[in-house]
């Protein structure tokens, strides 16, 4: 079956997790991507937190897969006329090495745009242009810098940094829909265009509704779905709410029946307006449904703590998979917090193929994250991540040099 990015070729200059994020899932929509890597090392995360001794960590394979790798050191002479012809023959060149690192190595936009001027230019910096622009930035520096920090966590301790990589692979997934769209407009344009994702942009587009709620908070003083209300109170930023629902229907994580021995036995449970009675009839509180201080949605707020520590009393008395088969059947929001030794050994994911089983030659069997997104006429198959340089000379043959060409390069060590 044919793959979305047909035909489309991805200069992969991208290293560590957020450029290799967004290569990753264009090569999973069918474009043929060639990882440039330094010989002799490669991507750095090949070697950190090593698991098995000597292979690829699962760091590396598990954002590299579907790819090809061709070693080249693009500071050597005879590096940079391949990386020319790469970029001759390419139709993006992704990177996201610290500002300046593709001038200094020779490769300006203006260098590139006159060597191919249909080449888009994607790069993930961690600030656009402003004060920290030159800064070198990791994923948690952007979650602090793109407000996820401030607003994640309970109120009375310090910022937190959410597990969930939004700083990397959400902006990894940022650049992706980039480049895609300059794909899209080169069709009408016949000209490349560079695409910039910033990391601290992306954060912050991910945080977009704690900026809606520094604006209520600044016109009323007061959030009332926050957790600091009515006991509570507010200063002149938005505060950390804890587990609070970020949306309109109040919700909180409650502890299940055994919580006190599994750490994941909780569920997060959701009072949606429009399931009140039936929440009331589960929990044995019918009385709330017509209870003036209970009944409708803006009685209830001033309440809610009390109202979850009720509806708690009832949870604990299931698991959480109980609880959520009883809730299902009355429409109730919930979720249950699932461990990752759940999700990885979870049927339906695996099904969907967005858990799948790798097999790799040096480090055997793996659990991956496959692509989380379907399309139906481009399936995805999840291919193994490339050795270090496994496919350079193929892909220098390709390119048209001869193998004495290949050869010299290797005795350079150019390869
Ligand atoms: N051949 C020769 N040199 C190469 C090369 C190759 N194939 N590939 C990379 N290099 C060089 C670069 O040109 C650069 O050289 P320079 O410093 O002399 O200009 C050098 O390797 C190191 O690149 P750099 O990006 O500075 O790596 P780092 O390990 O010091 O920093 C980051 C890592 C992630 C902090 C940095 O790349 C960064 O801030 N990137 C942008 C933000 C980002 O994506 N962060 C998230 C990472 S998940």
């Amino acid at each position: 079956m044919s793959k979305a990015l047909d035909g489309v070729r991805i200069l992969d200059f991208t290293h560590v997790q957020s450029g290799p994020t967004c290569t990753q899932l264009l090569a999973w929509f069918g474009a043929d991507v060639i990882k440039v890597e330094r010989p002799g090392e490669g991507d750095a995360t090949r070697a950190q937190l090593r698991d098995v001794p000597d292979a690829d960590s699962l760091y590396f394979t598990m954002l590299n897969h579907n790819k090809r790798s061709i070693t080249l050191d693009t500071k050597d002479a005879m590096g940079k006329q391949v990386l020319e012809t790469l970029i001759r023959q390419c139709d993006v060149l992704v990177e996201n090495f610290a500002p300046g690192a593709l001038d200094r190595m020779g490769f300006s936009w203006a260098r590139i745009n006159e060597l191919n001027p249909r080449m888009i230019v994607a790069s993930v910096k961690g600030f656009g242009p402003g004060p920290y622009e030159d800064c070198k930035v990791y994923e948690n520096v952007a979650q602090c810098a793109g407000g996820a920090a401030s607003t994640t966590g309970f109120d009375d301790g310090p910022p937190m940094v959410t597990g969930a990589q939004i700083g990397d692979s959400g902006t990894g997934l940022h650049l992706a829909l980039g480049i895609v769209a300059a794909l899209y407009q080169r069709n009408n344009t016949g000209r490349g265009q560079k695409v910039l994702a910033p990391m601290q942009d992306a954060v912050l587009n991910l945080c977009r509704v704690k900026l809606r709620d520094q604006q209520r908070l600044e016109r009323t003083g007061v959030m009332k779905e926050y957790p600091q209300y009515p006991d509570g109170t507010f200063g002149d930023a938005v505060p950390r709410a804890g587990n609070a629902s970020g949306g309109g229907q109040p919700g909180w994580i409650l502890k299940c029946k055994n919580w006190e021995t599994d750490p994941n036995d909780y569920i997060y449970f959701i009072t949606q307006a429009p399931v009140w009675g039936a929440i009331c009839k589960v929990i044995g509180k019918e009385e709330w449904i017509t209870d003036p201080d209970y009944a409708t949605p803006p009685a209830r707020l001033p309440r809610l703590k009390q109202i979850f520590a009720v509806i708690e009393e009832w949870t604990m008395t299931k698991t959480k998979f109980e609880a959520m088969d009883i809730l299902n059947k009355f429409d109730i929001p919930c979720g249950p917090i699932l461990s990752m030794k759940e999700i990885a050994h979870e049927p339906s994911l695996r099904k969907t193929g967005t858990i799948v089983e790798v097999d790799h030659p040096t480090r055997g069997k793996y659990l991956t994250v496959g692509n989380p997104i379907k399309l139906s006429d481009s399936p995805t198959e999840v291919t193994r991540s490339p050795l270090l340089g496994e496919h350079t000379t193929e892909v220098l043959e390709q390119l048209g040099y001869k193998a004495e060409q290949i050869e010299a390069m290797r005795a350079r060590k150019v390869i």
